[in-house]
This record gives C-alpha cells, sequence and structure tokens, in this order.
C-alpha cells in the first residue's frame, strides 16, 4: 500500500473511533414532557383490525364543517402565497368581535398562539401559572422558552379551585394560561368565578384565557372577552375554528389582545407566512355560515348529555362538561381501558397525568360513534372481562 493511501486509512480508522462532536441540545427543549396527542387512524387500523373507528381522542367536530368551506377554498390560488397578514380574516373577526384589527391575530392553530405568548412574554426563569389536569401546551410552550410553570389543581369535584388560583396569582405569575371550559375536565367558569379571578389577576401577569371550547357552552357561561374588555388588564383572549367550526385539519385559530402592542409581540414571535391560503379562505367562509356551526353545536350538545347520562348509568363518574369531550373515571388505570377500546375500534385519550391516571378524555363523535363506544366500554368494564 501506497504511503498517500496508508495515511488516508490511518485517518478514516481513527475518525470512526472518536464519536463525532455533538452540536448544542437546547436542555429545556430536550426535556420537554411529550405531548399527549390522539393516534392516528393507521394506527388504530392496524392495532384492531377494524376499518370502523370512532375517532374519539382529540375533539373534533364529527360534523365536518360547512359546504360554503368547500366552495371557498376550491377558488384559492394555491401557487400564490399566503396573506401574511390575514387581513381579510381580521376584518372579519374584528367586525364580529367589536375590536380593533390591529388586536387580532391569527395562528396556525391558537396552538401557535399559546407558542408566541410563551416566547413573547417569557424568558428563563420566568413564573407561568397553569391548572391541572391541564391542556399540554399550556405547560409545554411555557417550559419551552425556560420558564417554570405551577400548575393548580382542579378540586377533589373536578370543578375550577377560584381561592386555590387567588392564592397563586398573588406569585405575580409573568403568564397565567387558563382554559375555560377546561381541557381535559369541562366545567367553565361562571361570571361570578371568573369576576374573581379576573379580581386577582395583577397588572404585571398576562392573562391568556383560553376559550377553544367557547361555542359549546351554555348560556349562563360568560364571554370571557366581553369581560376581560371590561377589566384594566393585559389579556389575550385565544379562539379556534378547529372545534365548533369543523377545520382541525386546516390549522387555523387566533388571539384577541388588549392592545395592539400585545399582538405585535405576539405577530413578531410567529413565522411570517404561518396561515396557509386554504385555511384563511375556509375561516371567512365559516364565519359566514354561523348557522351551520349552530346547527353541528346543538346536535353535540344533546349527544354529549347523552354519553354522559349513559356513563353515569354505569355508575361511572364524570365531570361536568362545558366542551364536546367528557372526562371520566373508569377506576382502574386509564391506558389498560383505552388500549381494550382500541381493540374494538374507539380511540380515546388516556389522561396520564399524576392524579388523573384513572381518567380518560372522550370527545363527543356521531350518534353511532358514541354508542360505539358506550357499548365497548360497558362490555370492558363487565366484571371478569
Ligand atoms: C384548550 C385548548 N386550547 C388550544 C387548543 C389548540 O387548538 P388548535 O391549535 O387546533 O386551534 C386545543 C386543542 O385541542 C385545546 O383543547
Amino acid at each position: 500500500m501506497s504511503d498517500i493511501k496508508m495515511v488516508i486509512k490511518h485517518s478514516l480508522s481513527t475518525r470512526q473511533s472518536i464519536s463525532p462532536p455533538e452540536p448544542y441540545y437546547n436542555p429545556h427543549v430536550e426535556a420537554l414532557p411529550k405531548y399527549n396527542s390522539g393516534l392516528s387512524l393507521a394506527a388504530a387500523r392496524a392495532a384492531s383490525g377494524l376499518t370502523q373507528i370512532a375517532r374519539l381522542a382529540s375533539n373534533e367536530n364529527p360534523h365536518g364543517c360547512s359546504p360554503g368551506v368547500m366552495q371557498a377554498i376550491d377558488a384559492v390560488e394555491l401557487w400564490r402565497y399566503s396573506d401574511p397578514g390575514c387581513e381579510l380574516l381580521r376584518a372579519t373577526l374584528a367586525t364580529k368581535l367589536g375590536v380593533d384589527p390591529a388586536q387580532i391575530v391569527i395562528g396556525n392553530g391558537s396552538e401557535e398562539m399559546i407558542a408566541a405568548a410563551s416566547r413573547g412574554f417569557l424568558t428563563a426563569g420566568s413564573h407561568a401559572l397553569t391548572v391541572t389536569p391541564s391542556f399540554g401546551l399550556h405547560e409545554i410552550e411555557p417550559l419551552a422558552v425556560g420558564a417554570r410553570v405551577t400548575k393548580v389543581p382542579m378540586t377533589a369535584d373536578l370543578e375550577f379551585d377560584v381561592p386555590a388560583l387567588e392564592l397563586a396569582l398573588a406569585q405575580h405569575p409573568q403568564v397565567f394560561f387558563l382554559p375555560s371550559p377546561s381541557n381535559p375536565v369541562g366545567p367553565a367558569l361562571d361570571t361570578r368565578e371568573l369576576a374573581r379571578v379576573i379580581g386577582a389577576v395583577s397588572g404585571a401577569t398576562l392573562f391568556v384565557l383560553d376559550e377553544a371550547y367557547r361555542e359549546f357552552t351554555s348560556e349562563a357561561i360568560p364571554d370571557g372577552l366581553e369581560m376581560l374588555r371590561e377589566s384594566a388588564l393585559s389579556y389575550v383572549v385565544l379562539r379556534t375554528f378547529s372545534k365548533a367550526f369543523g377545520l382541525a385539519g386546516l390549522r387555523v385559530g387566533y388571539a384577541v389582545c388588549s392592545s395592539p402592542r400585545i399582538a405585535k409581540m405576539l405577530t413578531a414571535a410567529k413565522t411570517p407566512f404561518n396561515v396557509n391560503a386554504l385555511a384563511q379562505a375556509a375561516a371567512v367562509a365559516a364565519l359566514q355560515d354561523e348557522p351551520w356551526m349552530e346547527a353541528a353545536v346543538t346536535r353535540i350538545r344533546d349527544e354529549r348529555e347523552r354519553v354522559s347520562q349513559s356513563l353515569r348509568q354505569m355508575g361511572l363518574r364524570v365531570a361536568r362538561s362545558e366542551g364536546n369531550f367528557l372526562f371520566v373515571d373508569v377506576a382502574r388505570p386509564s391506558t389498560e381501558v383505552a388500549t381494550q377500546l382500541l381493540k374494538a375500534g374507539v380511540i380515546v385519550k388516556p389522561w396520564l397525568e399524576p392524579n388523573y391516571q384513572s381518567f380518560i378524555r372522550v370527545s363527543i363523535g356521531s350518534s353511532a360513534e358514541n354508542d360505539q363506544f358506550i357499548e365497548a366500554l360497558r362490555r370492558i368494564l363487565q366484571p371478569g372481562f
């Protein structure tokens, strides 16, 4: 072997034995808890061997979306970039809500606005407050920027613990993420409770009120945006087209901010073309057909009552729900029950947070899907199954 070949051979073999230098891994991101997302249709089919799957893990709308949406997306020119300012959608929402368009930021799902609020208003060492059981991203996004997260548990009877929230708010967290209705539990704050919470938030805290399930609530539940507008607080109200409007797959939600300055921060913290053209056109069309959404919501609320009654008749504890889902104590490890349900072609979300691992969260689907769930659960919970 020539000298040069020997040198190359030697350098290759030493290179193989030394492991390459590692890049810098952001420790905050590397340590993040995993988001507990619902199983895909393909995975459920593979696990159950069935084709008829009831997808009840992601709080989607089983009735689809308005026919007007399908027409609107047909006219979109896919070869053009989307409008980075989402001007038409923001103007439409501003008129509907009676706010300045400069207060609105559109997100790639409202989840993007949770990330933007975390990037914009938290940093390493900041303090964020939320509740437990929680919507995973209210914890994950603050942790991703190095913030510390305090979680106030719901009460033993699965309601918001307003006195405990008042105490925690007295610590002046930089950001307070509150989902009302609560995901995964279901209750929403009534007017008196929300007034108490608003009264406990200090001027130094940004109050992020997440109303992803607002359209499913009963008459008695206040409009959080209306109440916050009467306060002197800094706030962001989050809403989405994923649930009642049936556009989960398109990814579009929004933030209504107390000031254009807060909206500017959220805008700076997102990517420029974050909302695609189909999503923008679909959301505008969905807002033009609210009767379609209201009819779907009525059907879902009726089914929610029917399913919760059936579950209670089976002796199960079911939390009060103002959303399109139920939080159910199955009195045994939730992962075992979810695995058995999967074999019967039903996807639900087993809850994994400490103290709630005997709960599953089940979305309200079509009547047929709900029947499939109830019958399967009845069988699974029989003694000796
Ligand atoms: C409370 C809450 N907030 C926000 C989201 C995010 O919704 P999207 O990003 O689809 O708008 C969800 C989704 O399940 C949710 O439950």
